[in-house]
């Protein structure tokens, strides 16, 4: 798929910015912090419903100068060429309120959005997926489930919901020192209710740590000059608290016993809601909601060693990298998206100048046959030749052919 047309009105620093795009490549060079990223994140925007770098989305809006009124929202539209027929998509932002959405001009739910725009962004931020905490490990995860299967969309912001009432009613019985009958029955079904989602997300999860694997391994051989293998696995506070063996690289096989075991939904349901009885005690003294999907990770290695407190800074970036660029073949390949047109529109917002010569080049090898790729760059040198395509110069978000 590609995006042919863009506009964005009062997103980011973006008063009013209509363009139109071709397939194939386009590259915006500009010096710091004149619009680059702001653009690609709008696209990101438009396909996620969530932005790579602000938590609330009132820092999208564009805060007015001075004198100047300020815009209660942001308005993104975009055209999308998928299969036969294109489908216009646009996303307002409102300050402080829902979103609202249209699809080919109908009022539709913003959630209905998910799956007409698909996108892959790579960023320097994506050095927190092999450096930092998990949370951000398992919304790479969440994200391509819900990338091949929009519905899920739901189940994640179900499960969220009721993890967020359970730990209450956990705090308000640790509160009460001893829990009444009532909040003990309440609890009982709130178990039930996590369970049941949260094994439907492990079970997604699950699906795309598979798929993603293979490709895992390859793009890390490609952008890599580490001749350690690149493994990834699927690290379950579920099996961990049934005694299960931490994930390693070791224990061969292409599928990790664990993760076979997690793959049925019904039976980790099961599996989890005899884990929190277990817990019981322990959850209420602690306040907290302590086995589940939210406390799961995706373990990373480079040959039989932990990426995270091992891995050089080079081969973190590469790592984070290649977990990119298997996104984007993963989603590439997946024949059953909508209108039979997967690829995702590719987003590389400021990689090539922190890439030696060779890894630059092996990059753009990859990405040069992409149906449409975004690339930032500070200057013109930083984008390689192999990536010929249109040139955009961008000053004080504004675009101009260059
Ligand atoms: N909500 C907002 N309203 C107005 N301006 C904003 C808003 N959010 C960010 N900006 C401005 O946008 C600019 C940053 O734009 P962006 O991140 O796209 O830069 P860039 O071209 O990618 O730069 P770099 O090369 O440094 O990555 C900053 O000047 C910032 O103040
Ligand atoms: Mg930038």
């Amino acid at each position: 798929m590609h995006v042919s047309d863009l506009s964005l009105d009062d997103f980011r620093s973006y008063h009013r910015l209509v363009i139109s795009l071709e397939p194939g490549v386009t590259a915006l060079i500009g010096p710091n912090g004149q619009g680059k990223t702001n653009l690609i994140e709008a696209v990101d925007y438009l396909s996620g419903l969530s932005s790579h770098r602000a938590g609330a989305d009132t820092a999208l809006v564009r805060r007015a100068g001075p004198g100047e009124e300020q815009p209660g929202g942001a308005v993104l539209r975009a055209r999308v060429v998928h299969g036969r027929r294109p489908t216009v998509m646009e996303l307002e932002i409102i300050a402080g309120r829902a979103n609202r959405a249209r699809l080919n001009r109908g009022s539709v739910r913003p959630r209905e959005l998910l799956g007409v725009l698909r996108t892959v962004l790579f960023s320097p931020e994506d050095l927190a997926l092999v450096r930092e905490e998990p949370a951000g490990r398992r919304r790479l995860l969440d994200d391509l489930a819900v990338a091949l299967r929009p519905a899920l969309a739901g189940v994640r912001a179900e499960h969220d919901k009721i993890l967020a009432q359970r730990a209450g009613l956990l705090r308000s019985a640790r509160a009460a020192r001893t829990p009444t009958a009532s909040m003990l029955t309440t609890l009982e079904v709130w178990d039930a209710q996590l369970a049941t989602a949260a094994s439907r997300l492990i079970a997604a999860r699950i699906d795309v740590v598979e798929r993603l694997r293979p490709w895992v391994a390859d793009a890390y051989g490609a952008v890599s000059a580490d001749p350690s293998p690149a493994f990834i696995a699927y690290r379950s506070s579920l099996a961990l608290h049934e005694g299960a063996p931490e994930p390693d690289p070791r224990a061969g096989g292409e599928r990790p016993e664990v993760e076979a075991g997690l793959a049925d939904a019904d039976a980790t349901a099961a599996r989890l809601e005899s884990a929190m009885r277990a817990l019981r005690t322990r959850e209420i003294d602690r306040g907290a909601n302590l086995v589940g999907a939210h406390r799961d990770d995706l373990s990373l290695f480079l040959g039989p060693l932990p990426a995270r407190g091992f891995a050089s800074h080079g081969e973190q970036w590469s790592l984070a990298l290649a977990l990119r660029l298997a996104s984007y073949e993963m989603l590439r390949h997946d024949v059953d998206a909508y209108g039979g047109d997967g690829e995702p529109v590719l987003l590389l917002d400021d990689v090539f100048s922190s890439l030696d010569d060779a890894r630059r080049r092996a990059l753009a090898r990859l990405v040069a046959g992409a149906r449409q790729v975004l690339v930032t760059a500070a200057s013109e040198q930083d984008v390689p030749t192999e990536l010929a395509g249109a040139r955009w110069r961008v000053e004080g978000s504004e675009l101009s052919r260059g």
